[in-house]
């Protein structure tokens, strides 16, 4: 963004830049509409998994993470914004609204999380044997209850009932010919240009994680080493409220932790298995002792740099995903 932009070019680049963020498959289930004074966020239901997600949590849960995106592209170019969610009733698909205040100093801190929008991947090669220090832990759970929600690590019990429920939830996955079908038309092998999982961000052969990692169409071909996860942190993103309201701020927060973690050069690893089934959900549950809704279970762990990353997945062109509204008659 430059000088001399009007504040509707302002938004519709904050929208393309949100295009960074992930999502469930890539499905990257957005819309945006950039108005002359506000941007607006829809779900985009033809991108939504109805098998694996007939309620729309990993929907939404995504749409927070590029709202996030949006936030931190306008605080990295020095701009206020103030945001109102779900704000119309009538029509739950509005997801978010933003709208630009004052432009003022442009924080280091947003700066950082724009650049580290850029170079973050999701990772699912196992993770190294250096512990995620604890002082950095304690900071991505203070980003999580910043936006609203709670990030709970989980102590080795825990991990176990979490090894559990995504069991649970990857065996009926496997038996129900509507989410492979899904599966195969999102990741690996050939799909649609600009969208899914490639290939070369699944791994070659099962990692030897605690927790299994989600089973893809077919295998990949990111190559893996022999490590497993034991010094991995897992933990579990959640909130007061099962609902879109919740499920937004979940996605906020996950993209708040994640460009966060990626600063201190931290890996997060997305786990939603065990959150889509009803009956994993309920056992999720129980590991946070009724004390909130699962939103997503995530790996926390410091990446093997030694290794060539996977490499960044496709992105939709912006105008597939942002719509430019025209200015009212008499204004240009
Ligand atoms: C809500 C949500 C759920 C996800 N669940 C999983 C998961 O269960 N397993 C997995 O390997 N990746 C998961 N991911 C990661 C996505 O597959 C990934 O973000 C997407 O393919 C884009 O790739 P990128 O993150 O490297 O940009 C999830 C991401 C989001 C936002």
């Amino acid at each position: 963004m430059t000088a001399g932009q009007t504040s509707g070019e302002v938004l519709a680049s904050a929208a393309a830049a949100a295009g960074a963020a992930p999502s469930i498959h890539n499905t990257q289930p957005w819309r945006w509409v950039a108005h002359p004074d506000r941007l607006e966020l829809y779900a985009e239901r033809s991108r939504q998994l109805s098998a694996t997600d007939p309620e729309g949590r990993m929907l939404t849960i995504s749409c927070g993470a590029a709202l996030h995106h949006a936030r931190i592209a306008l605080a990295a170019q020095g701009w206020q914004a103030t945001v109102s969610r779900l704000p119309d009733r009538a029509d739950p698909d509005l997801l978010a609204r933003i709208s630009l205040g004052e432009r003022n100093g442009i924080s280091p801190e947003a700066a950082r999380l724009h650049h580290a929008a850029d170079i973050r991947v999701t990772d699912r090669r196992p993770v190294t044997r250096e512990r995620v220090p604890p002082e950095t832990l304690s900071r991505l759970t203070r980003v999580a209850e910043d936006e609203g929600v709670h990030l709970q690590p989980l102590r080795e019990g825990q991990v176990d009932d979490l090894a559990v429920a995504v069991n649970q939830a990857a065996e009926v996955h496997a038996g129900d010919l509507a989410v492979q079908a899904e599966l195969r038309r999102w990741t690996g092998g050939q799909r649609a240009e600009g969208t899914g999982v490639p290939d070369e961000s699944i791994p070659e052969q099962p990692p030897r994680t605690n927790v299994a990692g989600r089973t893809f169409a077919h295998p990949g071909s990111l190559p893996i080493g022999g490590d497993n996860d034991r010094t991995a942190t897992y933990a579990i993103l959640h909130g007061d409220t099962d609902d879109p309201a919740g499920w937004l701020r979940a996605g906020e927060a996950l993209s708040a932790i994640w460009l966060t973690a990626t600063v201190f050069g931290v890996g997060l690893l997305p786990i939603s298995e065990a959150v889509e089934m009803p009956a994993s959900r309920q056992t999720l549950r129980r590991t946070l002792s009724f004390l909130g809704w699962p939103y997503l279970a995530m790996r926390l762990g410091i990446p093997d740099y030694g290794h060539a990353e996977p490499p960044h997945t496709p992105r939709l062109p912006a105008d597939r995903t942002v719509q430019v509204a025209p200015a009212p008659a008499g204004q240009s």
